[in-house]
């Protein structure tokens, strides 16, 4: 274990796998309020509204039973989930944490052991201790997880948009910890508790794949593996110490099974009719949708520490949060010497974007319907598929690409109108429409250009 606090650690065969790991254990921070707490078995997470006595239930009455965190955008799940982990990796336990949106790399300040995972090529993206994560090596990372303990942000975002490897990696990380905790079971030993945090896990675990906001290339493969070893952790894993929480702000849009056995729940505030006749489902009718309606952010209706439902209104995490809601008094702050200024947006532009340029200039110019029969790419509800009668000449695995990128900016709110980039694609694209080759260019230089 000590050999895992060095400068570097190097697994047997010599390779480097973690840079400037986090050595000890931190000091509660002096800005802690209930620093008397730390390094008891209590998970910090605040105070019952009706009687304002503090709500910090045993560790222990969470492990096995497993937390499912439901509630519309804002309502404060990643909060909570930054409670969580702060109090187990008070306590010296590992975990996981399965990052959506890349926020949880603030979490390594306030946690001892703290290291973040991700593509090998976003290294120096984050200054702590780094673990470059492949589909290839997740046994060397669960072993390290565990026997650090460590506590591992698996940071999504750094695969930057190649899904079907995310869900190669998260697939053989799970079923790697369960193997591990296998292994130390058939020496005779018993495996401690490590919790497994999903968050935005509908994107992982989705009620039907559309669902999901990850593009695949091979939806079924890749969705498949990952259900499968989720399945493996959620029905299975409680014995092996790994206890699963999921956080969600559509419950609809997450597998029904995956949600079936977590036996703590905390439900913050929805509006949508929905997910509200959905959160009267999950508490099983005792909480009213006029209740769940009104809850304030960072409030929550609690359910399975205590006999009944209770409101509790959670902390905020000590962890810099990074996914606050920017306030028009940042903007204000931001731009006061240039509020009134009119400005010249060519100014702003390099050659890099004219083509933004010429998306901004469809965005804002009302457009007429486009013919099917002319545009060289169909678009209907939810799909999107080329032309054959304009014969593009592009090869299967070019074709895929283009789709893949088309789809990922329409789902990533980036692109302009769906109406606007379907001219902006046409008439780019048919100019060209010849040269399979510069087609494809084309296209690329989407990619490149968005980051995708
Ligand atoms: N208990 C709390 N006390 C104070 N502020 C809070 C609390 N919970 C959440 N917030 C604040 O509310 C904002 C949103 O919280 P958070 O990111 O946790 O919401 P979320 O439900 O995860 O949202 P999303 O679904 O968009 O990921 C943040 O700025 C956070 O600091
Ligand atoms: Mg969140």
């Amino acid at each position: 274990m000590s050999k895992l606090r060095g400068e570097s650690f190097s697994d047997e065969e010599g390779s480097d796998y973690i840079t400037e790991p986090k050595s000890e254990r931190l000091p509660a921070l002096p800005t802690d309020p209930y620093a008397a707490a730390i390094d008891s078995d209590v998970l910090q997470l605040g105070s019952i509204v009706e009687t304002q006595e503090r709500f910090d239930p045993c560790m222990d009455d969470l492990l096995g039973k497993g937390m499912l965190l439901a509630g519309s955008q804002g309502t404060g799940k990643s909060n909570i989930i930054g409670l969580v982990a702060r109090s187990a990796g008070q306590i010296g336990m590992p975990f996981l944490i399965i990052d959506f949106k890349g926020e949880f790399y603030t979490l390594t300040d306030v946690v001892p052991n703290g290291i973040v995972a991700g593509h090998p090529d976003a290294s120096d993206q984050f200054s702590g201790g780094f673990f470059p994560l492949t589909s290839e090596n997740t046994a060397e990372l669960a072993q390290i997880l565990m026997e650090g303990p460590f506590q591992v942000i698996l940071d999504v975002p750094s695969y930057n948009g190649d899904n079907d490897e995310v869900a190669a990696v998260i697939a053989n990380l799970l079923h790697a910890l369960m193997d591990w905790s296998k292994d130390i079971k058939r020496q005779g030993g018993d495996p401690w508790p490590c919790l497994v945090i999903t968050d935005e896990a509908h994107n992982f675990l989705p009620e039907r794949k559309p669902l999901s906001a990850l593009v695949m290339q091979r939806p079924d493969e890749s969705f498949g593996s990952m259900t499968k070893a989720y399945s493996r952790m959620a029905n299975t894993g409680r014995s092996f110490g790994y206890t699963l929480l999921l956080a969600t702000q559509r419950l609809p849009n997450i597998a029904k099974w995956s949600i079936a056995n977590l036996q703590t729940k905390v439900i913050l505030a929805h509006a949508e009719k929905n997910d509200l006749n959905a959160c009267e489902v999950e508490t099983g009718g005792l909480v009213d949708k006029e209740v769940i309606k009104r809850l304030q952010q960072g409030t929550g209706v609690v359910m399975g520490f205590t006999h009944d439902p209770i409101i509790v209104h959670f902390d905020k995490q000590l962890a810099r949060h990074v996914s606050v809601t920017p306030k028009v008094a940042h903007l204000k702050k931001q731009f006061s010497h240039s509020r009134s200024q009119q400005q010249d947006i060519s100014k702003f532009m390099s050659t890099k974007y004219q083509s933004s340029l010429a998306v901004n200039e469809y965005v804002n110019t009302p457009v007429e319907p486009v013919n099917d029969r002319e545009c060289p790419v169909n678009i209907h509800e939810g799909e999107e598929t080329i032309n054959d009668q304009n014969t593009p000449k592009f090869t299967p695995e070019q074709s895929a690409e283009v789709l893949k990128a088309y789809g990922i900016l329409l789902k990533s709110g980036q692109a302009p109108t769906r109406n606007a980039l379907r001219i902006w694609l046409y008439e780019n694209v048919s100019k060209a429409w010849n040269t399979s080759q510069k087609n494809y260019d084309v296209f690329k230089a989407i990619c490149d250009e968005y980051g995708l």
